[in-house]
This record gives structure tokens, C-alpha cells and sequence, in this order.
């Protein structure tokens, strides 16, 4: 029977390394470098290798659970769901920002000898291993006021809204938090006020709602000078995003609305 490694090993219990599970039929032996960090520990982040059986169509996610699990219990990264819902196990796959458990592994070998790289995102304070201080992120998230601004008298019926203004904001309601989008953009690496992409992403979704009261509130946030004129249009943030949102065009949306002064 073929399993998937997650089939096979079970669900995490014992904080690893336990005894191994079989090798499903069909794994291959891929090597997974890992960026560690014990703040305890080391002085500096190090890579470490590990030799893990996988198949094609397992997700990196399970990897990463197999060297916990098996190999070595103190590797320490972020997940929750693992169907790419929560946005809690954004990294850098292979150099590129992905979430762990929607990247396939027969998509990562390629002609890399089967090895895949794996480190943490790039632009937040790291903690431990691929765990990063996520704070900055939603300390930009919670500035740009990302809920639901009504003035006046409340309705006496709910509101009414057309698909067509439905439709000016829901791709930016797709956005999951994961910060692939923020921490694969060059201008936040080198200034971190910057608020972000996902930031921009969060404050478009409720700008262009026509229930909302606060648009004009929020783009004199984001014409702050850590706001949307720091974005250099470098399309890292697009390419990153997991949910295939569209985040330059959003952030380009804020832009025009505030040039014009019209939302
Ligand atoms: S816009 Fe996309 S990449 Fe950015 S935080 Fe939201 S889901 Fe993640
Ligand atoms: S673990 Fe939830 S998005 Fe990957």
C-alpha cells in the first residue's frame, strides 16, 4: 500500500525522535537543509541537512514533521491547518517565500539532486529556527484599521451591496496574514517602518467597501511616509502570495485613490 509519510508516521505526539515509521512505496530520499537557530545555543543561524523519505505528492509540511517526529524533536517551525488556510507556515522554499504545506515535493526537486532548502522569512526578528517575531507584521496590520468603519445611524435592515461593488474588493478578502507577500519585498527589508504589502492588501479590502465609512481615514494612513509610496512595484509581493491575490494591482488601486482623492 502506498502511504503518505503523513499516513505512515501518524500524528506529532512525542516532540520526536521516535521509532521510524516503513518507507511508503515509492518514496524517494530527499536531503532538506535547514536554516537552525537556538537563541540559547548559537551565535548566528547555521544550516543542518537531513535525509527524510518523501513522495512526490507529499507536501513539504510533512517533511518537516518527519524530522521533528523521528529525527530530531527540536526543530521548531509554525503550522496549524495544513491546507493552506491559517497562513501560519510561511518560509523560504528553495529561496522563495511559500507556505510549507502547499508546496508539493515533486514541484521543489527539479534538477537539484533532490535537495530542498528550507529557512525562515526574511525581515522579521528571528526567534528559533524558522519562527520569526511576527509582531511587526500585525503591529502594520492592526495601523491600518482592518474592520468594518460605519458613521450615522445604524441600518434598520441589513446592507445592501451590489455584486458589482462586491466585486471592487474580493480578491483582497482572500488574504490569510501568511506575510509571504511583506517578507519577500526588498523595500522591507532595508526599512522596516514600511507598512507592507499585506498591510495594503488588508486596508483595500475594507477602502473599496461601500459599507465603509473609513476609507478616506485609512488612505491618510497610508499616505504616511512609511505608507504606499515605499512600494517600488517589484512584483515580489504577487509572486509570493499564496492565494493568488493580486497584490501589486490592490496596492496600485490605493495609490490612484489617493492621487485623486476618490475612492
Ligand atoms: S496578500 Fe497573500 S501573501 Fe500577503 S499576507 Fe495576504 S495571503 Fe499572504
Ligand atoms: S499550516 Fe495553515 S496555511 Fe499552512
Amino acid at each position: 500500500m502506498t502511504l503518505t509519510v503523513d499516513e505512515a508516521t501518524g500524528p506529532a505526539d512525542s516532540g520526536g525522535p521516535g521509532e521510524l515509521p516503513p518507507i511508503p512505496d515509492g518514496a524517494i530520499m530527499l536531503t532538506v537543509k535547514i536554516q537552525r537557530f537556538n537563541p540559547e545555543l548559537d551565535d548566528a543561524p547555521h544550516m543542518e541537512s537531513y535525509r527524510v523519505p518523501a513522495l512526490p505528492g507529499d507536501r513539504l509540511l510533512n517533511t518537516l514533521h518527519y524530522i521533528k517526529w523521528y529525527i530530531d524533536g527540536t526543530l521548531t517551525f509554525r503550522r496549524s491547518c495544513a491546507h493552506g488556510v491559517c497562513g501560519s507556515d510561511a518560509m523560504r522554499i528553495n529561496g522563495r517565500n511559500r507556505l510549507g504545506c502547499k508546496v508539493l515535493v515533486k514541484d521543489l526537486i527539479g534538477d537539484k539532486k533532490n535537495e530542498v532548502t528550507v529557512e525562515p522569512i526574511k525581515g522579521l526578528p528571528l526567534l528559533k529556527d524558522l519562527v520569526v517575531d511576527m509582531e511587526p507584521f500585525f503591529d502594520a496590520y492592526r495601523a491600518v484599521k482592518p474592520f468594518l468603519i460605519t458613521e450615522g445611524n445604524l441600518p434598520t435592515r441589513e446592507y445592501i451591496q451590489s455584486p458589482t461593488d462586491r466585486a471592487r474588493f474580493d480578491d483582497t478578502t482572500k488574504c490569510i496574514l501568511c506575510a509571504a507577500c511583506t517578507t519577500s519585498c526588498p523595500v522591507y527589508w532595508s526599512e522596516d517602518a514600511y507598512v507592507g504589502p499585506a498591510a495594503i492588501v488588508n486596508a483595500h479590502r475594507f477602502i473599496f467597501d461601500s459599507r465603509d465609512d473609513g476609507g478616506q481615514e485609512r488612505l491618510e494612513i497610508l499616505s504616511d511616509a512609511e505608507g504606499v509610496w515605499r512600494c517600488r512595484t517589484t512584483f515580489n509581493c504577487t509572486e509570493a502570495c499564496p492565494r493568488g491575490i493580486q497584490v501589486t494591482k490592490a496596492i496600485q488601486e490605493v495609490k490612484r485613490a489617493l492621487m485623486f482623492r476618490r475612492i
